[in-house]
């Protein structure tokens, strides 16, 4: 492998800030995709196209046909989360740096970097025996709509013997991973109304409603201090991991302590005291607060009384919870939670439900070979709480979904200094071409 002209051609990619919740970067999401789309070409690809949106396009091909091989779909994102705060980046989030053995940039582990292994993968050394289907999306982040609306119109897209999903970490340091639940998500905007304007804080103050005073404390009464959220029904679907579950998490290389300490880099850890970390991040609900407007927040000082405030929240969703019945549940305890002279209103921007996938195919155990063969450990079974929305979808085509990545977990997805470790990106393009081909000697 040419790492210097790899290194250069995952810069490029990475240089594109495609962005997919900003419309200011429409166009270039539109750039993305068109880079995805050349690289398709590059492969060899034919029948090329974009699908949905000409901002946010799903990018389809199909690769050169081999005839009586296996069909393996290939799903990632191109898209990126925004990139701020920008000012805690040692640098700029779209100017991929090289430091300390690693690739720093926005997207360098989520999806770009692992996209580009994908690819990398199919060119580097032979042709693997499959018959590649490609699915990349720019709309990830922001819920996969144009996706979800591509795969309820043309279902038949899905059509493979397996799909291939890279877009998650290892475990930890050496340990691969291959995942069997996702958590959904439900994102909406809580909005309070106190009165009909603003108010001058002295002639009114101490007598008018505030709005931020009543959404901090309907978003205080949402979920307590304990960790518990007071979404009633909320926990209802909610099963606990099996016994079986529980034993082979606590022999995983996880350790609350250091997780403490190396990731959250935090005091304390939060939530429900009686719940283990591990069953906290992926076996329970979650509840949190990413921002809050309204009022008054420039430069200098203004006493004002607002009389309107929004909260981004989200709430996470694990089996068997379902996106509809969250947000009806959400909907009701904001009514209750709000005193009488307060109006609210929830806006759902996007969702999705959790998803499940059972590891009973055999090419699972391809995937575990082919990362035993190449990193020296195979995939142990995992649980993730992050989300991606068309997995459920995905999972209806009927083929097995194989949900892994090359990241590692200190990554800092969404955060300032996303990378990526180089020595993850050339194990990943090795990784997945061994995958390819076993995929291609043995057939599934
Ligand atoms: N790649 C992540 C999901 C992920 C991260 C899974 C870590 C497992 C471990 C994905 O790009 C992501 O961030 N998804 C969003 C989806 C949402 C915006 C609809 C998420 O989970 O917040
Ligand atoms: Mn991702
Ligand atoms: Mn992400």
């Amino acid at each position: 492998m040419n790492h210097e002209r790899l290194l250069a051609e995952l810069s490029a990619f990475l240089r594109i800030p495609s962005v997919s919740t900003l419309p200011a970067h429409d166009a270039d999401c539109r750039r993305a995709a068109e880079w995805v789309a050349d690289e398709l070409r590059g492969l060899g690809a034919h029948d090329i196209q974009f699908l949905g949106s000409d901002t946010h396009p799903v990018v389809w091909g199909r690769g050169p046909d081999v005839p009586g091989a296996p069909t393996l779909l290939l799903y990632g994102h191109y898209d990126v989360q925004p990139p701020d705060p920008l000012n805690e980046w040692t640098t700029p989030p779209f100017e991929p740096a090289l430091r300390d053995g690693r690739i720093y940039a926005r997207g360098a582990a989520d999806d770009k970097g692992q996209v580009f292994c994908l690819l990398k993968a199919i060119a580097e050394g032979g042709r693997p025996r499959v018959n590649f289907r490609f699915l990349f999306e720019g709309e990830e982040e922001f819920g996969s709509n144009v996706l979800f609306d591509v795969l309820a119109r043309e279902p038949q897209r899905l059509r493979a013997d397996a799909v291939l999903v890279a877009d998650m970490a290892y475990i930890a340091p050496g340990w691969p991973a291959v995942y069997t639940t996702l958590r959904g998500i439900c994102y909406a905007e809580i909005t309070v109304r106190t009165a009909k304007s603003d108010l001058h804080s002295g002639e009114y103050g101490g007598a008018a409603p505030n709005a931020h005073e009543e959404l901090c404390r309907l978003l205080g009464r949402l979920k307590t201090a304990d960790g518990k959220i007071h979404v009633p029904g909320l926990y209802a679907a909610v099963r606990p991991p099996t016994r079986a579950e529980r034993a082979a998490w606590r022999k995983l290389p996880f350790k609350e302590g250091d997780f403490l300490k190396r990731r959250v880099q935090a005091r304390a850890l939060t939530g429900l005291k009686r719940a283990p970390v591990l069953e906290r991040l992926w076996a329970l609900p979650t509840f949190e607060i990413h921002g809050i407007t309204g009022g008054f927040t420039g430069t200098g000082a203004k006493t004002v009384i607002p009389a309107e405030a929004t909260a981004k929240v989200s709430l996470r969703l694990v089996p068997a919870q379902k996106l509809t019945t969250v947000q009806k549940q959400l909907a009701a305890a904001v009514k209750k939670l709000a005193p009488r002279y307060v109006d609210t209103r929830v806006r759902f921007l996007h969702g999705s439900d959790p998803a499940q996938i059972k590891l009973d195919h055999p090419v699972f155990g391809l995937l575990d070979q082919a990362f035993k063969e190449t990193v020296g450990r195979g995939t142990v079974p995992a649980r993730a709480g992050g989300s991606i929305p068309v997995v459920p979808a995905l999972a209806k085509g009927g083929a097995p979904i194989l949900l892994t990545g090359i990241g590692l977990p200190d990554d800092r997805l969404h955060a300032p200094d996303e990378k990526l470790e180089l020595e993850q990106l050339w194990d990943g393009i090795r990784v997945f071409r061994r995958f390819y081909e076993l995929l291609g000697q043995k057939g599934v």
